[in-house]
């Protein structure tokens, strides 16, 4: 790949998505655009990168951005998000909740779905007449993977990575063959949207749905550098009520750099608590 192209490409993901591609990861801007450039019968990298810079907010320059995300997910991640949920934060949120009242939790980066439906199959497990007490949203940059979520029907993979089959028994139905459809009772729960970490009007364009008491942001912030994930997670604070707690991915957060939040352990892990905004 010419130098220009990398040098173009590295900029453009990280302006339009965040995410930040070393040198070192050309392969991956390889192996996933060349078959990009195929599909719209373009030669090579060279003639994408072309029709990118002359056209950067058409259907392609969209699609490269889509194409270079990574959305590996499954159901119950890493687990203790979960336990820290049903255990200290939702018993907490719930303390003195009025009858109409209302949890708000927002998936920031849902992928296809399954953290959502993680959350939210720990609420009916954890909030008496969760139905009518827990807002979930998932979002994500990715249309296709939204479509995905938006839709619930997983393969036997997918739901064989993570779920209990007490859960799965309880909250899916057997869908053509091997695939398994979320029951209704989870999706009433959860909508989905799109909206991009990255975007300056990122709590304006959420505030429809907020302010949050939750934010599950995980996994995505490895991709972005320090400085994109400082940006991030101010925006994040400025969506949530004070008092809300954030689970981020091992590692995330920049150390020293969040004097808003209070650190708490859950089983040895980190999760956040909004101080102030
Ligand atoms: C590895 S998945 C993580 C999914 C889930 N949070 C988990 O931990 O299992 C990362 C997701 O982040 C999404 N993503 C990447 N950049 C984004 C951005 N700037 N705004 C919103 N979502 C983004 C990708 O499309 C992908 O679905």
């Amino acid at each position: 790949m010419k130098p220009a192209d990398f040098a173009f490409l590295r900029d453009f993901l990280r302006k339009e998505s965040g995410q930040f591609i070393e040198e070192n990861k050309i392969y991956l801007l390889k192996s996933r655009l060349e078959p990009l450039a195929r599909r719209h019968s373009l030669e090579g990298l060279e003639a994408l990168v072309a029709q990118v810079k002359a056209r950067p907010r058409d259907t392609l320059a969209r699609q490269v951005v889509e194409a270079m995300t990574t959305n590996e997910t499954l159901f119950f991640r890493d687990k203790y998000p979960f336990d820290a949920l049903s255990t200290v934060i939702f018993p907490e949120l719930m303390q003195g909740m009025s009858p109409n009242g209302k949890i708000r939790i927002w998936s920031a980066a849902c992928s296809r779905g399954q953290e959502t439906y993680s959350i939210a199959m720990t609420a009916i497990q954890s909030v008496p007449s969760a139905e009518r007490h827990i807002r979930i949203l998932g979002t994500d940059i990715a249309d296709a993977v939204l479509a995905y979520a938006e839709e619930g029907i997983y393969t036997q993979m997918e739901v064989q990575r993570g779920m209990p089959v007490k859960q799965l028994v309880r909250y899916f139905e057997q869908h053509e063959g091997t695939n398994w459809r979320i029951r209704e009772e989870l999706r009433t729960m959860i909508s989905f949207r799109m909206a991009n970490l990255i975007a300056a009007d990122l709590a304006v364009g959420l505030r429809m749905h907020g302010p949050f008491d939750i934010v599950f942001c995980r996994n995505v912030m490895i991709y972005f550098d320090v400085e994109d994930r400082k940006k991030v997670i101010d925006k994040i604070a400025q969506t949530m009520n004070v008092g809300g707690y954030l689970i981020t991915g091992t590692g995330e957060l920049v150390k020293g750099e969040h004097s808003q939040w209070d650190t708490q352990r859950f089983e040895g892990r980190p999760i956040w608590k909004l101080k102030s905004k």
